[in-house]
């Protein structure tokens, strides 16, 4: 990207002399502008300009930016005090919603971040069957855990592991290719009776959206079950985003854990993991498997998170946001007839494809055309439109967007294939 204004670069300057990289998360450093605020569907920039958001804040913010209904119960929850690491009584409302939207889940801890969730989803599964070794799919993003840094998506894309992760920690990680039925069933002879878990996003969505063939998650399902192992599914940007059930509701299958992040915490730093109840009670305080947290279920998350679900739960809501997102692509879909491209979506989720006509897994997305993607990039911001900025990155549309903002979305897009 290259529009970058004045105040926005002065701002960068002064961050970059006292973060490292100017950004507190590795991709932003892509994104040229310092935001100010945002509302509804638009943010605003330090410099007045004001941008259709379509990366809303990497998925967390399904109803938009500071929707009425979550602002005013969040302002109230605050004026009560922030945090106390003593239970608070929105922490069971919140856990009995999500234990109601997503029927694997019979138990659910909450933490702070994705990354937390899915680290402790993995430590349990080891405790629990005493096992070590951990399958995970190239290009799939788990967080920055050490056992997830293995060929994985979203920022790590271009790295193979991060320095700094040690080798005896890396070797429990088996890496393998997403959709490839064969690398599951050598996989599964091989190392059966010492795995653990897989660990998968159901849609795959940090190397851009990429759905699992037919029969894949089916054959995960009964391999782990088979061998003793857990499937844990990486729900971070699926739950409550492509179904209120996710994922797992979509595909018929129940894993023995789930991870949640983003939506879930309504904009606010909260994330959780759940599933069987024999296998959570494996964690302290009751089992042997330790996991805590000081802002843990914190009050001003769980409410935010509690009334983002209440809104996701209202009948019609997912078709709604649907309908939306194809005022969008389905314009799309027609401007690429016949172009070396193509649009997966799900839902309110969706990447467009530079250089590929067909896109199953990491290779695939490694071969995409990342000049176009770029012109593609610097083209929508000119116009106003800030989309998730990077190929491997999908993009979300809340319930915020209007037609009015699909049209122009869609008029952009339009101009620049023109
Ligand atoms: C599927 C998935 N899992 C885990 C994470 C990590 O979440 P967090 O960034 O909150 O640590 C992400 C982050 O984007 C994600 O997309």
């Amino acid at each position: 990207m290259t529009s970058t204004t004045l105040k926005s670069e002065e701002i960068i300057r002064a961050t970059s002399q006292v973060i490292p990289g100017g950004v507190n998360s590795p991709v932003r450093a892509q994104i040229p502008f310092i935001v100010e605020s945002g509302c509804g569907e638009t943010i605003v920039d330090v410099d007045g300009k004001t941008y259709l958001d379509f990366c809303c804040s990497w998925g967390a913010l399904i109803h938009g930016h500071a929707h009425p209904q979550v602002v005013k119960a969040v302002q109230k929850r605050v004026a009560m005090g922030s945090s106390f690491g003593i239970t608070t009584a929105v922490e069971a409302e919140l856990a009995h919603q999500i234990v109601e939207h997503v029927p694997s889940v019979k138990k659910v801890r909450f933490v702070s971040s994705g990354t937390e969730a899915t680290m402790s989803a993995v430590r349990l599964a080891r405790g629990f069957t005493k096992r070590d070794l951990l399958i995970k799919f190239a290009g799939h993003y788990h967080g920055h855990a050490d056992s997830f840094l293995v060929q994985a998506g979203s920022g790590v894309t271009n790295l193979s592991s991060s320095a700094g992760v040690p080798d005896d920690f890396v070797k429990h990680t088996l890496c393998l290719p997403f959709n490839d039925f064969e690398a599951i069933e050598r996989a599964f002879k091989e190392h059966g009776p010492r795995i653990a878990a897989v660990i998968v996003e159901p849609i795959a969505a940090n190397m851009g959206l990429v759905f699992p063939k037919d029969g894949f998650l089916e054959l995960l399902r009964e391999k782990t079950r088979l061998s003793g192992a857990l499937l844990i599914f990486d729900e971070v940007i699926t739950g409550f985003r492509v179904a209120l059930g996710g994922a797992q509701e979509l595909y018929g299958i129940e894993p023995d854990l789930s991870c949640f992040g983003k939506i879930v915490g309504g904009g606010f730093p909260a994330a959780a993991f759940g599933g069987r109840s024999d296998i959570m009670d494996y964690l302290a305080p009751s089992g042997p498997v330790y996991q805590a947290g000081t802002l843990s279920g914190n009050p001003v998350a769980m409410e935010a998170g509690l009334q983002t679900l209440k809104l996701c739960a209202q009948p019609g809501f997912y078709q709604n946001l649907e309908k939306t997102t194809s005022l969008l692509t389905d314009p799309i879909r027609t401007a690429i007839e016949g172009k070396e491209m193509c649009l997966h979506q799900a839902g309110s989720l969706f990447t467009l494809f530079f250089g590929k006509k067909v896109v199953e897994n990491a290779d695939d997305v490694k071969g995409c055309d990342f000049e176009a993607f770029t012109r593609y990039l610097d083209a929508l911001l000119e116009r106003g439109i800030y989309v998730s900025p990077s190929q491997f990155e999908v993009n979300f549309v809340s319930s915020a967007h209007t037609a009015r903002s699909m049209a122009l979305a869609s008029q952009a897009v339009g101009e620049f294939f023109r």
